[in-house]
């Protein structure tokens, strides 16, 4: 097999900082977590890039590197954190308001927590309803709020002397947008961050600061933030890695292992009825129909995708499928989320398929910022830039170039992440063809 071209991939030398926009449950719980692994008060269950191993080559040559020595990632001792935030809460006052983690635990680590204290945020109230920030930034226009980051961004890194940044959305879900004509040049958007437009949304505003700057940009959250022409050419301009959209975490996580398996032994679909509860911010949040309606858009594309009804029409043409959130404040982070899948098989005959998931969301979404931020930062390093859909392994509205569909089913996108690692340091892809081993062919 030909060996492919190896990328040059610049060492992850000196301190990374990873700034989040909104230190609420996620971020919180991620910059607890890993301080409390880098003191061995946990173990990084769940991220790829710290328990997470590659096979190369052969299954006889017994090559199963993990990831980390496999490609030059950015040691967990390596990371500062930074933020923005529409409250003053430190992050150990956000974290204890948050409810994720034990107080016993972030006590342990409370002098580092309270000393991520978060800078003022740019915010409108028109986007995210239901939130009434008052550390924010005021008295100018969108633009003028993208240079003040911009100079957020550059004290910290001198303040913190950091050698590279990575900037990963963990705010609120924004109302829910489409794409508009001033999102299809970098000129049209920036004249219309100059005139205010509305079209232009609080977290596109630090998505145009980060990549002005070439700082890698992944958007946590479903708003489009990211996901048009202009801010995709300026990534391209400024050879800044980006990603999005929305962490792909619970419902939609099972939702992206189950349906490939009932798709690969054709096992048909006529519904899928999911509903879930919760109580912390983003339920609140989510409990406004605007930004609902973002999040709905995102965890409804993907079984479309998988199921393919097109080339399917017997097993999934019309399958009904519906997405409720319902904000339960007793719930806190601990959602429940319920599947019914309505399924049929050999001549028609239906059989059901419950799923009760008793998840927590922040404690699914920690290890995806992580990984994120570090392949981020690898993707920067290795000079790759624009859209990087190798990490749509993450997401649950994966964003691609216009004219490409965004690939849901979770292995596959699992392949193209291994096999986008390979690729980086010149081993075989893997095609799991494996008819060498038996000579069947020969
Ligand atoms: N937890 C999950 O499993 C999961 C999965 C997918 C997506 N998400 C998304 O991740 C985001 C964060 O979730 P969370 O549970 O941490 O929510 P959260 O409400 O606890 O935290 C969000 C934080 O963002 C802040 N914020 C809002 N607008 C801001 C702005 N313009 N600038 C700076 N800060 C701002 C809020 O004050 C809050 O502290 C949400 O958009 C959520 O939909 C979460």
């Amino acid at each position: 097999m030909d060996k492919t071209p190896k990328v040059t991939i610049a060492p992850a030398k000196g301190r990374l900082g990873i700034l989040t926009p909104g230190m609420g449950a996620v971020s919180t719980t991620f910059m607890a977590g890993v301080i409390a692994i880098r003191k061995g008060l946990g173990k990084p269950i769940g991220s790829i890039t710290q328990l997470g191993t590659i096979r190369l080559g052969k299954r006889t040559e017994n090559r199963v590197p993990k990831i980390k020595d496999f490609v030059p990632l950015a040691d967990l001792n390596d990371i500062y954190f930074g933020g923005w935030d529409i409250f003053e809460d430190d992050a150990y006052q956000s974290a204890v308001h948050a409810g994720v983690l034990e107080k016993t635990l972030l006590d342990q680590i409370r002098p580092e927590l309270e000393a991520i204290k978060p800078m003022k945020g740019v915010f409108n109230k028109d986007y995210v309803k239901k939130l009434d920030g008052n550390y924010i930034k005021t008295g100018g226009t969108k633009w003028d709020y993208a240079q003040a980051l911009m100079e957020d961004i550059k004290n910290f890194k001198a303040k913190h002397k950091l050698d590279r940044l990575v900037i990963v959305w963990c705010g609120s879900t924004e109302i829910y947008l489409k794409q508009h004509e001033v999102h299809a040049t970098i000129a049209s958007f920036e004249k219309a961050m100059k005139e205010d437009h509305p079209a232009i949304a609080p977290s596109m505003i630090y998505a145009y600061a980060a990549l002005k700057m070439g700082v890698p940009f992944a958007n946590g959250a479903p708003n489009l933030t990211t996901d048009f022409p202009a801010l995709n050419d300026l990534a391209k301009e400024t050879h800044t890695p980006i990603c999005g959209k929305d962490f792909k975490t619970g419902q939609t996580l099972m939702k992206t292992i189950l349906a490939p398996g009932l798709k690969a032994r054709l096992l048909g679909l006529s519904g899928w009825f999911s509903t879930n509860i919760l109580g912390n911010r983003d339920g609140e949040v989510l409990d406004d129909p605007e930004s609902f309606k973002t999040k709905e858009e995102s965890k409804l594309s993907v079984l479309e995708q998988i199921l393919q009804p097109e080339l399917y029409p017997e097993m999934y043409k019309g399958f009904y499928h519906k997405v409720r959130i319902n904000y339960y404040p007793p719930r806190g982070d601990n959602k429940e989320g319920w599947d019914n899948i309505d399924i049929f098989g050999w001549l028609g005959y239906p059989m059901q398929i419950k799923i009760d998931f008793l998840c927590r969301d922040s404690i699914l979404a920690a290890p995806i910022v992580l990984d994120l931020a570090l392949f981020l930062d690898l993707a920067k390093r290795a000079n790759f830039s624009g859209i990087q859909e190798w990490l749509s392994f993450f997401f649950k509205s994966p964003i691609v170039l216009p004219g490409l569909y965004p690939e849901h089913d979770l292995f596959i996108q699992q392949m193209k992440l291994k096999n986008t690692l390979r690729f980086m340091q010149g081993e075989d892809q893997i095609t799991h063809l494996g008819a060498d081993y038996y000579e069947y062919y020969r």
